[in-house]
């Protein structure tokens, strides 16, 4: 039943140590049920107890042993989806009102586009000390970059991410430009357009920038594989199971461009987006083919199921003539990545041991985890290729994330603050606060560290 419009439902932070105290200040009925359901702060766990009336006294919510929320804010995720409609507010002090309300907000998102869903409709005050502009821009940013991952490839082919890239241009006053199929050829983008030149859908390479051109520039690179069929080595049946998420890189650029220019970030920001689909047909790449890249690199195609590093050497090539203050790209790049370091900790590669430090930093102060993984020089040789500058796929197959991400390097020489993200772009089994589906990592952590480093307007 839902609370009154003028008053919002208590919600109790209770820790297992701290239970015993709280219940004895719950009315007797609300004590009881709790009791009876055997409420005894566990973590994540939701209860609703009872006033003498049977009306809603407070919500129950168990924090779990030591910190609780404090440790993982995030846990707040879980209640949207198990309260009942109405207004609740938290009590208590909150180690970080921030990611609590952000938690909230994302607990309760669903990809309702093909289905009806029920929504949770259960609305959160805003703690104290939660600034609401922020909250809004943090969530809209992760919501596109959601919906843009879980919309199947038959309904988000290259023209619609590209239009989405266009709205969000629009709505900030960015300027946009579009470059579509054989004119990549011509305005020298070889790699994009031999990657998606067998699709229906046509290659593209969408190129947005925002700001004034006096503050420090920024640019965000992402992997826009609309499907990874693996192309002339195909991928075997499971393996191709999600690769609509092979777009992931790009809808978390657009993501945390979203975060950034809601928030006025004091920068030049500068968004590319190369755009493809790996498929099979007669004039699809082959193994063996070398190409010549956009930076002038000779690239020999060891595996056609390498291809995002093949879309991007071009996009950074681009981005690298500008000599950008700061570039970063994000792809679901390898399977590697997931082997060493699991679906939720993306690994990320940098040079810049102080940019390292501030990903870092960044990563754990917006519950937006990554982990450093080295640029070891000496896999290069893993790479080599005996009648090109480089192979796109290593022989071997040993440390594929690593490999990935040297082949990247070799495209970005100019910039000097340059990191690389090998994301999943997807939470395989819910999370509070991370419903099963597409996820757009790094992309709050990105805006975090960017406005901590150059501020807002
Ligand atoms: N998009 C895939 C990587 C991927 C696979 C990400 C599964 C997440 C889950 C990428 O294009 C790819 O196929 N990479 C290959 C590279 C290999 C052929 C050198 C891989 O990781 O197996
Ligand atoms: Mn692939
Ligand atoms: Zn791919």
């Amino acid at each position: 039943m839902p609370a009154k419009a003028s008053k919002a439902t208590p919600i109790l932070l209770v820790a297992e140590e701290a239970w015993k105290e709280i219940a004895a200040g719950l009315s007797a009925p609300a004590r009881r049920f709790a009791e009876t359901h055997g409420f005894e702060g566990k973590s994540g766990k939701v209860l609703a107890v009872p006033d003498a009336e049977g009306r809603i006294e407070a919500v129950l919510f168990g924090t779990g042993k030591d910190s609780g929320l404090a440790e993982n804010p995030f846990l707040a995720g879980k209640l949207p989806a198990e309260l009942p409609a109405g207004r609740y507010r938290l009590e208590g002090t909150l180690a970080r009102p921030d990611l609590v309300a952000l938690a909230f907000r994302l607990g309760g998102y669903r990809f309702d586009r093909f289905k009806e869903m029920e929504r949770p409709s259960a609305s959160l005050d805003l703690p104290k000390g939660v600034d609401a502009g922020l909250l809004d821009a943090l969530a809209d940013g992760v919501i596109l970059g959601r919906d843009l991952i879980n919309r199947p490839a038959n309904d988000l082919g290259t023209g619609e991410l590209a239009e989405a890239a266009k709205a969000l241009a629009a709505k900030h006053g960015a300027k946009l430009r579009e470059i579509t199929g054989d004119a990549l050829l011509k305005k020298g983008f070889p790699l994009i357009h031999a990657v998606g030149r067998a699709a229906e859908n046509p290659p593209r390479l969408i190129d947005f920038r925002w700001g004034d051109p006096s503050d420090p520039a920024v640019t965000l690179v992402g992997k826009g594989v609309i499907f990874d069929t693996g192309g002339l080595n195909l991928k075997p049946d499971n393996s191709m199971l999600l690769m609509k998420k092979d777009m992931g890189g790009a809808a978390t650029a657009l993501a945390a461009a979203s975060i950034l220019m809601a928030l006025n970030a004091k920068i030049r920001l500068r968004v590319l987006l190369p755009m493809a689909e790996n498929a099979v047909s007669g004039n699809a790449f082959r193994p063996g083919d070398i190409l010549r890249s956009r930076k002038g690199l000779t690239v020999e195609i060891g595996n056609t199921d390498a291809e995002g590093r093949l879309i991007l050497a071009d996009a950074l090539a681009l981005a690298d003539e500008d000599k950008p203050d700061l570039l970063i790209d994000y792809a679901t790049l390898t399977g590697a990545a997931r082997v060493a370091l699991g679906p939720d900790l993306p690994p990320f590669y940098t040079d810049d041991d102080a940019l390292a430090e501030q990903i870092a930093a960044a990563g754990t102060r917006s519950s937006d985890p990554v982990w450093r993984l080295p640029l070891w020089k000496p896999y290069s040789a893993m790479i080599e290729s005996k009648s090109a500058d480089i192979n796109n796929a290593g022989v071997g197959g040993f440390a594929g994330s690593v490999t990935a991400a040297l082949f990247l390097k070799r495209f970005v020489t100019e910039t000097k603050s340059y990191a690389h993200f090998d994301i999943y772009g997807w939470v395989p089994s819910a999370k509070p606060g991370r419903p099963e589906g597409g996820e757009p990592q790094a992309a709050r952590l990105t805006a975090e560290l960017v406005i901590s480093r150059f501020g807002r307007r």
